[in-house]
Protein backbone atom coordinates (compact mmCIF):
# COMPACT_ATOMS: atom_id res chain seq x y z
CA UNK A 1 0.00 0.00 0.00
CA UNK A 2 1.83 3.04 -0.60
CA UNK A 3 -0.18 6.64 0.22
CA UNK A 4 0.30 9.89 -2.44
CA UNK A 5 0.42 13.43 -2.02
CA UNK A 6 -2.41 14.87 -4.73
CA UNK A 7 -2.95 18.80 -5.35
CA UNK A 8 -5.70 20.33 -7.00
CA UNK A 9 -4.47 23.38 -8.56
CA UNK A 10 -6.06 26.74 -8.23
CA UNK A 11 -7.43 26.33 -11.84
CA UNK A 12 -9.14 23.20 -10.75
CA UNK A 13 -10.57 24.78 -7.68
CA UNK A 14 -11.44 28.05 -9.60
CA UNK A 15 -13.79 25.50 -12.90
CA UNK A 16 -15.61 24.00 -10.10
CA UNK A 17 -13.85 20.73 -10.79
CA UNK A 18 -13.19 19.50 -7.64
CA UNK A 19 -16.19 17.21 -6.85
CA UNK A 20 -15.44 15.45 -10.38
CA UNK A 21 -11.40 15.20 -9.44
CA UNK A 22 -12.01 13.71 -6.75
CA UNK A 23 -15.04 11.08 -7.55
CA UNK A 24 -12.26 9.72 -10.18
CA UNK A 25 -10.03 8.72 -7.51
CA UNK A 26 -13.19 7.71 -5.06
CA UNK A 27 -14.22 5.70 -8.09
CA UNK A 28 -10.81 4.00 -8.73
CA UNK A 29 -11.11 2.37 -5.21
CA UNK A 30 -8.50 4.83 -3.96
CA UNK A 31 -8.98 5.53 -0.22
CA UNK A 32 -9.19 9.61 0.85
CA UNK A 33 -6.74 9.55 4.28
CA UNK A 34 -6.40 13.48 3.54
CA UNK A 35 -7.76 16.14 2.62
CA UNK A 36 -7.62 19.92 2.89
CA UNK A 37 -8.19 23.60 1.49
CA UNK A 38 -5.59 25.93 1.79
CA UNK A 39 -3.39 29.04 -0.29
CA UNK A 40 0.29 28.19 -0.04
CA UNK A 41 2.57 30.13 0.66
CA UNK A 42 5.07 31.31 -1.30
CA UNK A 43 8.01 29.46 1.09
CA UNK A 44 5.87 26.30 0.81
CA UNK A 45 5.85 26.69 -2.92
CA UNK A 46 9.64 27.30 -3.37
CA UNK A 47 10.30 24.37 -0.92
CA UNK A 48 7.42 21.86 -2.99
CA UNK A 49 9.21 23.01 -6.53
CA UNK A 50 13.06 23.22 -5.54
CA UNK A 51 13.68 20.93 -8.23
CA UNK A 52 12.12 23.51 -10.90
CA UNK A 53 13.90 26.39 -9.04
CA UNK A 54 15.78 28.41 -12.13
CA UNK A 55 13.64 27.06 -14.75
CA UNK A 56 12.16 29.41 -17.17
CA UNK A 57 8.15 28.57 -16.17
CA UNK A 58 9.35 28.41 -12.15
CA UNK A 59 8.01 32.02 -11.09
CA UNK A 60 4.98 31.64 -13.01
CA UNK A 61 4.75 27.97 -11.47
CA UNK A 62 4.98 29.58 -8.33
CA UNK A 63 2.53 32.73 -9.05
CA UNK A 64 -0.06 30.52 -9.73
CA UNK A 65 0.13 28.24 -7.52
CA UNK A 66 -0.06 30.80 -4.73
CA UNK A 67 -2.68 32.79 -5.96
CA UNK A 68 -5.57 31.39 -4.63
CA UNK A 69 -6.79 28.46 -2.67
CA UNK A 70 -6.01 24.28 -3.42
CA UNK A 71 -7.33 21.21 -2.26
CA UNK A 72 -4.48 18.93 -1.21
CA UNK A 73 -5.40 15.33 -0.55
CA UNK A 74 -3.64 11.99 0.51
CA UNK A 75 -4.67 9.19 -1.47
CA UNK A 76 -3.84 5.50 0.04
CA UNK A 77 -4.13 2.35 -2.44
CA UNK A 78 -2.24 -0.46 -3.98
CA UNK A 79 0.58 1.07 -6.25
CA UNK A 80 -1.27 4.41 -5.33
CA UNK A 81 1.31 6.69 -6.50
CA UNK A 82 2.22 5.36 -10.04
CA UNK A 83 -2.03 4.88 -10.77
CA UNK A 84 -2.46 8.52 -9.59
CA UNK A 85 0.07 9.38 -12.30
CA UNK A 86 -1.24 7.77 -14.77
CA UNK A 87 -5.05 9.01 -13.81
CA UNK A 88 -3.79 12.77 -14.25
CA UNK A 89 -2.23 11.98 -17.68
CA UNK A 90 0.84 13.33 -19.51
CA UNK A 91 1.91 17.28 -17.65
CA UNK A 92 0.45 19.41 -20.66
CA UNK A 93 -3.04 19.29 -21.30
CA UNK A 94 -2.98 19.67 -25.04
CA UNK A 95 -0.96 16.88 -25.22
CA UNK A 96 -2.60 14.50 -22.01
CA UNK A 97 -4.87 11.44 -23.06
CA UNK A 98 -8.26 11.45 -23.46
CA UNK A 99 -9.59 9.53 -20.40
CA UNK A 100 -7.05 11.19 -18.37
CA UNK A 101 -7.78 14.51 -15.75
CA UNK A 102 -5.68 16.44 -17.77
CA UNK A 103 -6.96 14.94 -21.21
CA UNK A 104 -10.20 15.41 -20.08
CA UNK A 105 -10.72 19.05 -18.31
CA UNK A 106 -7.59 21.24 -19.94
CA UNK A 107 -5.97 22.25 -22.57
CA UNK A 108 -3.31 24.68 -21.09
CA UNK A 109 0.48 23.87 -20.54
CA UNK A 110 0.86 25.40 -17.34
CA UNK A 111 -2.87 25.64 -15.65
CA UNK A 112 -2.94 21.92 -15.62
CA UNK A 113 -5.36 21.41 -12.62
CA UNK A 114 -3.42 18.78 -10.55
CA UNK A 115 -0.18 17.47 -8.83
CA UNK A 116 0.89 14.19 -8.22
CA UNK A 117 4.13 13.10 -6.36
CA UNK A 118 6.10 11.17 -8.87
CA UNK A 119 7.96 8.82 -6.85
CA UNK A 120 7.59 7.01 -3.23
CA UNK A 121 10.89 9.58 -2.25
CA UNK A 122 8.77 12.25 -3.31
CA UNK A 123 5.36 11.33 -2.43
CA UNK A 124 6.79 10.73 1.82
CA UNK A 125 8.42 14.38 0.69
CA UNK A 126 5.51 16.69 -0.27
CA UNK A 127 3.16 14.68 2.21
CA UNK A 128 5.26 16.21 5.43
CA UNK A 129 5.40 19.50 3.77
CA UNK A 130 1.64 19.21 3.68
CA UNK A 131 0.06 18.32 6.48
CA UNK A 132 0.81 17.68 9.81
CA UNK A 133 1.02 14.56 12.13
CA UNK A 134 -2.25 13.50 12.70
CA UNK A 135 -3.68 14.93 9.43
CA UNK A 136 -3.37 12.05 7.33
CA UNK A 137 -5.82 9.68 9.31
CA UNK A 138 -5.93 5.55 8.78
CA UNK A 139 -9.32 4.23 8.92
CA UNK A 140 -10.24 0.81 7.83
CA UNK A 141 -12.75 0.85 5.18
CA UNK A 142 -15.78 -1.26 4.71
CA UNK A 143 -15.58 -1.63 0.82
CA UNK A 144 -11.56 -2.76 0.76
CA UNK A 145 -12.98 -6.15 0.98
CA UNK A 146 -14.71 -5.77 -2.88
CA UNK A 147 -11.79 -2.78 -4.04
CA UNK A 148 -9.11 -5.89 -2.95
CA UNK A 149 -8.82 -9.15 -2.79
CA UNK A 150 -8.06 -10.06 0.56
CA UNK A 151 -8.14 -13.54 0.51
CA UNK A 152 -4.43 -14.01 0.90
CA UNK A 153 -3.93 -11.82 3.66
CA UNK A 154 -2.73 -9.10 1.42
CA UNK A 155 -4.71 -6.90 -1.16
CA UNK A 156 -4.48 -8.22 -4.23
P1 LIG B 1 3.40 18.20 -11.16
O1 LIG B 1 4.79 18.21 -10.58
O2 LIG B 1 2.67 19.52 -10.95
O3 LIG B 1 2.60 17.01 -10.71
O4 LIG B 1 3.49 18.06 -12.74
P2 LIG B 1 4.46 17.15 -13.59
O5 LIG B 1 5.31 16.28 -12.69
O6 LIG B 1 3.64 16.49 -14.62
O7 LIG B 1 5.36 18.25 -14.28
P3 LIG B 1 6.75 18.90 -13.81
O8 LIG B 1 7.72 18.70 -14.91
O9 LIG B 1 7.12 18.46 -12.43
O10 LIG B 1 6.38 20.45 -13.80
C1 LIG B 1 5.76 21.01 -12.67
C2 LIG B 1 4.67 21.95 -13.11
O11 LIG B 1 5.26 23.09 -13.72
C3 LIG B 1 4.39 23.60 -14.72
N1 LIG B 1 5.09 23.64 -15.97
N2 LIG B 1 4.89 24.55 -16.85
N3 LIG B 1 4.91 26.12 -19.20
C4 LIG B 1 5.80 25.13 -19.07
O12 LIG B 1 6.65 24.88 -19.91
C5 LIG B 1 5.71 24.29 -17.87
N4 LIG B 1 6.43 23.22 -17.62
C6 LIG B 1 6.02 22.80 -16.40
C7 LIG B 1 3.18 22.68 -14.76
O13 LIG B 1 2.17 23.24 -13.90
C8 LIG B 1 3.71 21.41 -14.18
O14 LIG B 1 2.70 20.62 -13.63
MG1 LIG C 1 6.44 17.05 -11.05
Amino acid sequence: METTLIILKPDAVQRGLIGRVVGRFEDKGLQVVGMKMMTISLDLAATHYADHQGKPFYAGLVAFMTDKPVVVMALRGKGAIAVCRKMMGATFGSQAEPGTIRGDFGLSNSFNLIHGSDSAEAAERELGLFFKTGEVIEYGRAIDQWVYDLSGGKAE
